[in-house]
């Protein structure tokens, strides 16, 4: 890599940031493409997030990535935001454009892509439970109905929250099949049996010995479980699934499509897949 007085900076503000795979994948793909750019780690502390996002604009730099925990109190910073990053309330990806800071959101995007994509899936008109009402389930659920899912079922522990999601969703997909529900219960175990795909948007299963965050018992054979945890890279809840017969996604490919949208926003290329697969694995 070579940096020139030319080099448009990109990167990345998180707090803490150490952990992050961003910049192996993106640099990858700059080199991959001979372009000009160079991306790097910034550990941004809560109190300096508004200084961290005007520098973007003193620095005249291409944009960044935006990550935990930046990812709403982001928003007062930015000139526009997408419909998609609006809706959601969170973006993760910022493009500087003409002085402007226009915040995006890839990354519900980047899980319907890995679908696509990793498990030759396409959602529309499918019957899907997301388990979790957190960030992680918000950004899922928008794209999840943008892309024409035909049922949405949100269960969560804290079931207000599981209804807060399922009333936002059906106000801004109006007529959509939406539901909500805990995360325990026959009525459960009834969703989990008619669901085509089902998904984890919780952080159970971070930690290598945490039990499924659901009953695994109804699972079968033609269904698509995901867990949206990439490390471990094999949790309990698909390996459970597994042994059920049904087939199984985790999180990798949310992360490398994710990235590969926010590199398309900066670069206005198509961001060479493989090759940010690889960087990270
Ligand atoms: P993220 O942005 O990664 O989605 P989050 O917004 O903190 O993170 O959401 C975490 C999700 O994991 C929530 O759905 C949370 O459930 P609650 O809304 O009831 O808190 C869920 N979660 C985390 N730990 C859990 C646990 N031990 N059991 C059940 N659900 C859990």
């Amino acid at each position: 890599m070579i940096i020139s007085g030319q080099t448009k900076v990109a990167g990345i503000f998180g707090y803490p940031i150490g952990h992050t795979y961003s910049p192996k994948m993106h640099n990858a793909a700059f080199g991959q493409l001979g372009l000009d750019y160079i991306y790097l780690p910034f550990q941004v502390a809560p109190d300096k997030l508004g200084q961290a996002v005007e520098s973007i604009r003193a620095l005249n730099m291409a944009g960044v990535n935006i990550t935990v925990p930046h990812k709403q109190k982001v928003i007062p910073f930015l000139d526009e935001l997408t419909e998609e990053a609006g809706l959601l309330g969170a973006v993760n990806t910022i493009l500087h454009k003409d002085g402007r800071l226009i915040g995006y959101n890839t990354d519900g995007r980047g899980f319907v892509s890995s679908l696509e994509a990793d498990a030759g899936i396409d959602v529309c008109g499918k019957n899907i439970l997301l388990i979790g009402a957190g960030g992680a389930a918000q950004a899922l659920g928008i794209s999840l109905a943008t892309a024409g899912a035909g049922c949405i079922s949100i269960a969560n522990r804290t079931i207000s929250k599981a209804k807060e999601l399922a009333d936002r969703l059906k106000r801004a997909y109006n007529g959509s099949d939406i539901h909500y529900l805990g995360l325990s219960g026959k009525h459960l175990s009834d969703v989990i049996g008619q669901a085509d795909i089902i998904i984890n948007c919780t952080s159970i299963g971070l930690k290598a010995d945490d039990n499924p965050p659901i009953s695994t018992d109804a699972l079968h054979a033609g269904q698509l479980v995901c867990d949206l945890i990439y490390n471990p890279a094999k949790t309990k809840l698909l390996e459970q699934a597994q042994l059920k017969g049904a087939s199984i996604l985790n999180g990798l490919g949310m992360l490398i499509y994710q990235g590969a949208a926010a590199f398309e926003i900066w670069t206005g290329k198509k961001a060479p897949v493989d090759t940010m697969r690889h960087a990270i694995m």
